[in-house]
């Protein structure tokens, strides 16, 4: 789950929604900053003429004790919490303000002992009249209201388009990993070999990326068609060669039938001999191709895997002795698995066969079968690392295995039988020798 929030912080859509919500944030602030300065300089400078305007009245008698009576009179009149006067002169200082009021000219002041009948800020300004200082002040609960204003301004429209903005850039971004996904999962099938595997269908309106998956199926259909063109046509050779072949090896014994009394068959029985190897060449290749093609699959029906593997144990027991090989059968948990009795019985012969014939006299080979789990173990000389996914390609043979017969296809037939089942096989090490492991499924 968290792997997944990291791919989706990551994808293309969550960066640029992240991208331009920093823009929108970054354009808001600065354009609300721009009209903040704005707003609080208009206030301000309307503040400044009100100011004026009262520091001209109460300074138009021109002495001080006119300014005193003025300045009384007014304090009389004004509530502080609106209005502050304060007049300091040589007599000593007069107004509703009394206190300490540093400073000069127009500034903000904040009335450090705050009694209730004083307003929190006030804009004040200083100015030198005839016998001293006179400071008239308004109240800044304007700007107050102000600040105010615009921190609310801020929530209500900036918070809500940051959050809508950062839910939809979500969503895209979900959506686009679902897709992509969905392309990797069917990239994995397909190199994987399963070139039947296309993209499912996507929801919601074509995007890129969709036609990302498009792309995708085309190759995969071109892919599929141009191996099933081949498995055709290596199929129809095989098929059209059988003929030829078979005819030939009935001239063969023809052939032998005219040799006068005595004449030498050596040369004859190793042509028959070979006839006999094309033939069954010819024929594991047609039937890797028809299990390919999927088609028996409909004479799949349950199959008690361990009676299988035994009685294929006892038929092979001769054929072990002969060769020096001492053949092991052990059976775990039984179990029946859906399938083709004769193909899997065909791919238990193959890897004994194997397994007696890859491997020196004196081996041990030993069959288990455990529930849907086939595997065939010997103490042979084993296959590299690096030549286990060759051996499964259709002809390959180890270099070493060039004198002993065969034509490397018993391990092609057994992977395209284990595919049509679809179960799993694996070349191990059984240190020494081979271990090939097969899972199929249970009924
Ligand atoms: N048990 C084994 N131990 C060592 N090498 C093996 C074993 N089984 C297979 N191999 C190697 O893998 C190659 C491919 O095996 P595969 O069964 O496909 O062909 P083959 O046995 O040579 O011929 P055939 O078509 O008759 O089975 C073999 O030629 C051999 O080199
Ligand atoms: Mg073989």
């Amino acid at each position: 789950m968290r792997a997944e929030w990291r791919d989706i912080l990551r994808s293309t859509p969550m960066r640029l929604t992240l991208r331009l919500v920093a823009l929108f944030v970054l354009i808001s602030l600065l354009t609300f900053a721009a009209t903040w300065w704005l707003a609080n300089k208009t206030l301000l400078d309307a503040a400044e003429s009100t100011l004026d305007v009262e520091l001209d009245e109460l300074s138009a008698s021109g002495n001080a004790a006119g300014i005193i009576a003025a300045v009384n009179m007014l304090s009389a009149k004004a509530e502080p919490e609106d209005m502050i006067l304060r007049y300091e002169s040589a007599n000593g200082i007069v107004g509703n303000y009394r206190e300490a009021l540093p400073g000069n000219g127009l500034r903000e002041f904040d009335p450090t002992d705050r009694s209730d009948d004083l307003s929190d800020r006030y804009i004040v300004k200083s100015r030198d009249v005839p016998g001293g200082v006179l400071t008239v002040g308004q109240s800044a609960d304007a700007f107050d209201e102000l600040r105010e204003v615009f921190g609310q301004v801020l929530s209500y429209t900036l918070l809500p388009t940051v959050l809508l903005v950062l839910a939809a850039g979500m969503i895209s971004a979900r959506r686009s990993a679902r897709r992509l996904a969905a392309i990797e999962d069917t990239l994995d099938r397909l190199r994987d070999g399963d070139l039947s595997a296309r993209l499912p269908g996507m929801p919601g309106p074509a995007d890129d990326l969709s036609r990302v998956g498009t792309g995708i199926d085309r190759l995969a259909e071109a892919q599929q068609a141009s191996t099933e063109a081949l498995r055709q046509v290596s199929a129809d050779i095989a098929h059209d060669l059988k003929t030829p072949i078979q005819r030939l090896s009935v001239q063969l014994a023809e052939a032998r039938d005219e040799l006068p009394n005595g004449a030498s068959t050596v040369a004859l029985d190793r042509a028959e001999a070979e006839v006999a190897g094309i033939v069954s060449t010819f024929q594991s290749l047609l039937s890797i191709a028809q299990i390919e093609g999927g088609s028996p699959r409909a004479r799949f029906a349950p199959v008690d895997l361990s009676a299988l593997a035994a009685t294929m144990a006892e038929v092979y027991e001769p054929a072990a002795e002969e060769s020096g090989h001492n053949l092991r059968i052990d059976i775990g948990r039984k179990a029946k698995v859906m399938g083709d009795r004769a193909l899997l019985g065909q791919i238990i012969a193959n890897l004994i066969e194997n397994a007696l014939r890859h491997t020196p006299a004196g081996s041990d080979v030993a069959l288990t079968v455990d529930g849907s789990r086939l595997t065939v173990a010997d103490s042979g000389p084993g296959i590299p690392v690096d030549e286990r996914e060759k051996v499964l390609r259709r002809l390959y043979r180890l270099d070493r295995s060039r004198s002993t017969p065969g034509s490397g296809l018993g391990l092609s037939l057994v992977d395209a039988v284990v595919k049509l089942h679809g179960g799993t096989l694996e070349l191990q090490d059984n240190a020494p020798g081979l271990r090939v492991e097969i899972n199929l499924a249970e009924t």
